[in-house]
């Protein structure tokens, strides 16, 4: 029996912070294109590989041996071990596995961190275009965000280090930098990282450093971007974001990491119980077998190897249009372009679908700065990026 409630409609809403959030525009137009064969997607940050068989194996032998149970808040002490020796070959530095919290996913990453740190009101300045959880997760909590755009010079995206820094009042709680950047793949060089912190010391600001393609760039021969995390001291308020998801194929693990000063962790052992409690023990098992230093490391290399083959195959076929700019950059897996003459990017997008059978992610997904812009992600077979290249010539040549 339903007991009518004395209740008004106009009742049933949630707090006003939430219904104030954007919908998510990458998925308005995956939703209106998906399920159709007759179409090439590209809207996904999403590599077309599934999770190489050896982690898949890891995961497998985990729940075979019937490792099924709850795990510590924290992480598995082996994964914290692993990733403290992975970040710390990585960027040339010792970060101590105390200072490791293992989380489900980068974006659960993301919002652990905005609940650790951001309070209503609260000042957070974004480079962008941005990916737009990262944008719309501080408001969940009440924060404000301010957006520094980047600019295109000589043909580059690049950062107006000075607007930055004008940008970044002694006010602000939180600078947040994503780099090699989704979905315009820049990528901040040193020089610049080294003004920012020096900056965000003296005001007491925290940085959190979203470094999720940072073993996606495609020129220099490190094989890393430089990272926050190679300047800081382990004191320091630089808090870095990670995930399994990109470098590992491993999106549907929802797996990744945060590195933070060690006296964080008390705090974040309370929001991760409230939140998740923990990952699962399998899919931190498929983690470490990402980590071992033989193979893991070669299937990165081998998902690089194949991704800078197919990035020249869509930025050289994207520049065969006159009428398309798509600026350079140094790293992730996307080209951010856009079409002389159409400045309507959900029409657009929404049109490359109808009449071109081609799905690309609309820029203003990004925020205002990314209107009339789309994003292609290029971590697809090159058979796949020859046909979406096909597809766009012949709806530009109609
Ligand atoms: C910049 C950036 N950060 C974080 C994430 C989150 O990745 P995941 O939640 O799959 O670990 C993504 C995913 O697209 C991203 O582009």
């Amino acid at each position: 029996m339903t007991v009518a409630l004395d209740q008004p409609e106009a009742l049933i809403i949630p707090r006003p912070g939430v219904s104030a959030l954007l919908p998510s525009r990458i998925r308005e137009i995956a939703n209106a294109g998906m399920g159709r064969t007759d179409l090439a997607a590209f809207w996904f940050g999403e590599s077309d590989r599934p999770t190489p068989a050896f982690i898949r194996e890891a995961g497998m032998a985990s729940l075979a041996a019937g490792e099924t149970y709850y795990t510590q808040n924290l992480g598995r002490p082996a994964l914290r071990e692993a990733l403290s020796r992975y970040v710390s070959g990585l960027h040339g530095v010792e970060v101590a596995p105390e200072r490791i919290v293992v989380t489900g996913s980068g974006v659960s990453a993301l919002m652990l961190v905005a609940q650790m740190l951001v309070s209503p009101g609260d000042r957070v300045v974004m480079i962008t275009p941005i990916w737009p959880n990262i944008a719309e997760i501080p408001r969940i909590l009440g924060g404000e965000v301010a957006r520094v755009p980047l600019t295109i010079s000589g043909g580059r995206w690049s950062l107006d280090l000075e607007r930055l820094l004008a940008a970044l009042t002694p006010e602000t709680r939180l600078l947040v930098i994503n780099s090699p950047s989704n979905p315009t793949g820049w990528t901040i060089d040193r020089g610049d990282q080294i003004a920012i912190l020096a900056h965000c010391r003296r005001h007491g600001i925290w940085v959190m450093s979203d470094d999720v393609y940072e073993r996606l760039v495609y020129t220099g021969t490190m094989g890393v971007a430089p990272s926050m995390l190679g300047l800081a001291g382990p004191e320091d308020r630089v808090i870095s974001v990670n995930s399994f998801s990109k470098a590992w194929c491993m999106t549907g693990w929802r797996v990744g990491w945060i590195v933070a000063p060690e006296a964080l962790m008390p705090d974040f052992t309370k929001v991760i119980e409230y939140n998740t409690s923990c990952v699962a023990d399998f899919i931190q098992h498929g983690a470490i077998a990402a980590l071992s230093p033989n193979r893991g490391e070669a299937a990165v290399a081998d998902l690089l190897h194949e991704l800078k083959a197919s990035r020249r195959l869509l930025l050289e076929g994207l520049r065969e249009f006159p009428e398309i700019e798509c600026p350079e950059a140094d790293g992730a897996m996307y080209a951010f372009f856009r079409i002389a003459g159409r400045s309507d990017d959900m029409p657009l997008a929404r049109e490359l679908i109808d009449t071109a059978g081609l799905g690309l992610a609309p820029g203003s997904a990004f925020g205002p700065e990314g209107e009339g812009w789309l994003r292609w992600c290029f971590a697809a077979r090159p058979e796949k990026i020859v046909d979406g290249l096909g597809k766009l010539e012949r709806f530009l040549r109609r």
